[in-house]
């Protein structure tokens, strides 16, 4: 995708041939600065600080972040001290824990000697298929759109998202927005609703500001306007991300998706979630009893960062001075509520059968 007109990744390795560099999605849509990563503990800040956020970019930070460590040691020690403290960042995408598992699997096998060479280059497959992974989820998902769009008789499709799951929270194309991007590009006339969703704005900041990059057309929304929107037939699918799937179908994702899966089902709006491989937990059977769920800080309820007109980006406290906040990152959406999901393999149902007809291969872990 691009920025300003420039095809951009999220994250590659710097002119230096070492250090790595990402866009620091905190200064988004306000500013635009690369931050350049230089240990792993930068790595494992980056993720804690939401500067990278998204499951796949996570995931693809964490292995670059174990590259990072094997610059400085390459030993044993050095490996599992890395795969610990970039494990404990973030709780709930698995996309992590895969990616970490990968990293380990690598490198374990291989001498001290050939850790970094094979670290880096192994960072660098995990971002490249992810991007082929993510172009492919859109153009099954696209199936969806031209469906949809046949039917409209030239009026655009309207399209409900919730938080990012676009390019910035992947390496390119997004999960949710890939279908979306390639229907544009087709020249589908779609129209997307953006849930702003709080406390940290990734719709209203990150997709929305990617959307416009791209010239799709889109309308920033309060997160409590699906429902309405939906009653009134303004909604003709909604399409989501997710941070962790289990083998039984239950999506967690941002917190807020799950009342919009419940608003879709009552409106009979179709409610899609898109996933890639990495984001599916095998070992996990029951999302609202197993899936770890996100606490952050109370502050991020209470304040809200913004732009002053044509000045600087500044915080301001809005909620009641003393006032207690709770803050949970990500809520579980039942299978039962959605319609299908779309992966890089295909499109399949909510559900074990409907996985596992596409991941055969993982039919003894299920
Ligand atoms: O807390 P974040 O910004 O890391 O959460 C990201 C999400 O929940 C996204 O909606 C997403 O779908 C998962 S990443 C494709």
């Amino acid at each position: 995708m691009r920025i300003d007109g420039r095809p951009m990744r999220t994250i590659w390795v710097g002119a230096d041939g070492w250090s790595v560099e990402i866009i620091d999605q905190t200064k988004l849509p306000h500013l635009f600065e690369v931050a350049a990563l230089r240990s792993m503990e930068d790595a494992a800040r980056a993720i804690s600080h939401m500067a990278v956020r998204g499951a796949p970019l996570i995931g693809a930070t964490a292995a670059y972040g174990v590259a990072l460590a094997m610059r400085e040691d390459a030993s044993d020690a050095s490996l599992e001290r890395a795969v610990a403290v970039l494990g404990a960042t973030r709780p709930t995408a698995v996309n992590l824990h895969w990616a970490l598992n990968d990293m380990k699997a690598c490198l374990g096998a291989a001498s001290p000697s050939d850790r970094l060479d094979l670290a880096y280059d192994r960072a660098a497959q995990i971002c490249d298929e992810d991007v082929e992974t993510c172009r492919l989820i859109g153009a099954h998902g696209l199936e969806i759109i031209r469906a949809l769009a046949e039917k409209k008789d030239g009026a655009p499709v309207n399209i409900l998202t919730h938080c990012n799951a676009g390019w910035l929270a992947c390496i390119d194309w997004g999960t949710a927005t890939s279908p979306i991007y390639q229907a544009h590009h087709e020249g589908i006339p779609v129209h997307v609703w953006v849930d702003e969703t709080r406390p940290r704005n990734q719709g209203a900041f990150l997709t929305a500001f990617e959307l416009g990059q791209e010239g799709v057309p889109h309308t920033i929304i309060v997160d409590n306007a699906g429902g309405h929107l939906m009653q009134k037939g303004k909604v003709d699918f909604c399409i989501v991300g997710t941070d962790r799937t289990t083998a039984s179908g239950d999506v967690a994702n941002k917190i807020g998706t799950y009342l919009k899966a419940l608003a879709a089902a009552d409106n009979g709006v179709p409610f899609y979630v898109a996933l890639p491989h990495s984001t599916i937990d095998w070992s996990l059977e029951d999302g609202l009893r197993d899936i770890p769920i996100e606490e952050r800080d109370g502050r991020e309820v209470t304040a809200m960062a913004g732009r002053i007109p044509g000045g600087e980006v500044v915080e301001v406290d809005i909620a009641a001075p003393g006032s207690p906040a709770a803050n949970y990152g990500f809520d579980v959406t039942p299978a039962r509520l959605v319609s299908g999901f779309v992966t890089e393999r295909g499109l399949c149902d909510a559900s074990r059968e409907g996985l596992l007809s596409l991941y055969p291969e993982r039919a003894r872990e299920a």
